[in-house]
């Protein structure tokens, strides 16, 4: 499909390239990267009707929040579950949106010590949002203060070192708690628990991840076809954060090597210069699933040893990589390693061995 395209526009011969082997600035994933959170910023949609997609999450959201101003109190605490690029954070700030509250962010990793978390809490004024990001990788004493917050709206203040140390009762106004986390695997049992309601966000479907290429090109006043929106949507791994990166990349080819209009041709030309391929897989996708499948065999292969074969951080092989490959079917976790199914070799371009999960 893109050989016929692959003409009509030059490629340049290539992309610089960082020792590890990655191209410069153009990684696919679905991690934020620096200085992209000013352009997401335009792109967020600001009320649950603006969000595309994960219509179970809308609607139970729009039902918690509506059951809870009805009632007049604070609503439960709300958990963001799934991988990265999704939508979590948009929706945390729409929730402090539709409560007309305010919303103060933190972080996990932010919150080293227990003190970190209290300056937070003693800082919250009545009905706001609180949202923490990353909340699986809150530091153990800062997530016991967290319990006491979130469950009696009180915690309790340690004044002092040592044996003169005394512990003070502090309360804190009712606030509503979002969190969000890519590993809800992780989250300990009492944490949780405590959350109300947990939102699982999904991979996007190609037809909402087209709306979300269309919005976003709306509101950047660049002119797109019909047919490019829906090619751009269906490389984006289900990942909205990824649709947007995409078609602005290929905003900025069609721009160099066009009048800028994004057409068909544009769009799988520059795709083609950002190393995704027809299924939207990038470098690093392709590099876990050729140390899978060339390396090891096909598996069983355990995630360490996956992450160092393509010289990244195991999380990272597990938060942004793994998911999507295992939703598309090229690999599957077992309980001794990750396996490539019939279908990853095939994309590869090899024949699987007999045996092989999925095999047909
Ligand atoms: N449902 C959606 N509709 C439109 N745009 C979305 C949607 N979900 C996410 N986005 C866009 O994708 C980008 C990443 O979303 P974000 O909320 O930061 O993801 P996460 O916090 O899950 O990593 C944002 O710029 C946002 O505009
Ligand atoms: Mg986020």
């Amino acid at each position: 499909m893109a050989d016929i395209e692959r003409t009509e526009f030059e490629i340049p011969g290539g992309i610089p390239r960082r020792s590890g082997g990655r191209p410069q600035d153009a990684s696919i994933d679905a991690q934020q990267q620096p200085g992209e959170a000013e352009a997401e910023v335009t792109l967020r949609p600001k009320s649950i009707e603006e969000f595309i997609g994960q219509p179970k999450v809308r609607d139970q959201l729009t039902l918690v929040l509506t059951g809870a101003r009805k009632r007049g109190v604070v609503p439960d605490h709300v958990l963001l579950s799934g991988p990265p690029g999704l939508g979590k954070t948009t929706m945390a700030m729409i929730i402090a949106q539709e409560l007309g509250a305010s919303l103060r962010m933190t972080s996990g990793p932010a919150l080293e010590r227990a003190g970190d978390l209290a300056a937070m809490l003693s800082n919250l004024m009545e009905g706001d949002v609180l949202f923490i990001d990353e909340i699986h990788r809150i530091a153990r004493p800062a997530e016991e203060m967290l319990y006491m917050a979130m469950e009696d709206f009180r915690i309790d203040v340690i004044v002092g070192k040592g044996p003169g140390a005394t512990s003070i009762p502090l309360e804190i106004p009712p606030f509503t708690l979002v969190g969000a986390t890519t590993r809800s695997g992780m989250l300990t049992g009492p944490l949780r628990d405590r959350f109300g309601f947990t939102a699982q966000m999904e991979f996007y479907d190609v037809e909402d991840l087209t709306r979300v290429v269309k919005r976003t090109a709306r509101i950047l006043s660049v002119p797109i076809d019909d047919d490019a929106a829906v090619e751009i949507a269906s490389r984006s791994r289900g990942t909205p954060r990824i649709a947007n990166r995409l078609l602005r990349r290929v905003r900025d080819f069609a721009e160099v090597h066009a009048d800028g209009r994004i057409t068909l041709g544009a769009a799988n030309a520059a795709l083609i210069v950002f190393d995704v391929d027809e299924l939207g897989l990038d470098r690093l996708d392709r590099a876990v699933l050729d140390a899978l499948i060339r390396g090891h065999g096909g598996g069983p292969v355990g995630v360490n040893t996956l992450a160092v074969a393509v010289g990244e951080e195991p999380a990272t092989v597990e938060e942004v990589c793994e998911p999507y490959l295992v939703r598309a079917g090229m690999i599957a976790r077992t309980g001794r390693g990750r396996v490539a199914t019939a279908t990853a070799w095939r994309h590869l371009g090899l024949e699987p061995p007999e045996g092989t999960i999925g095999d047909y």
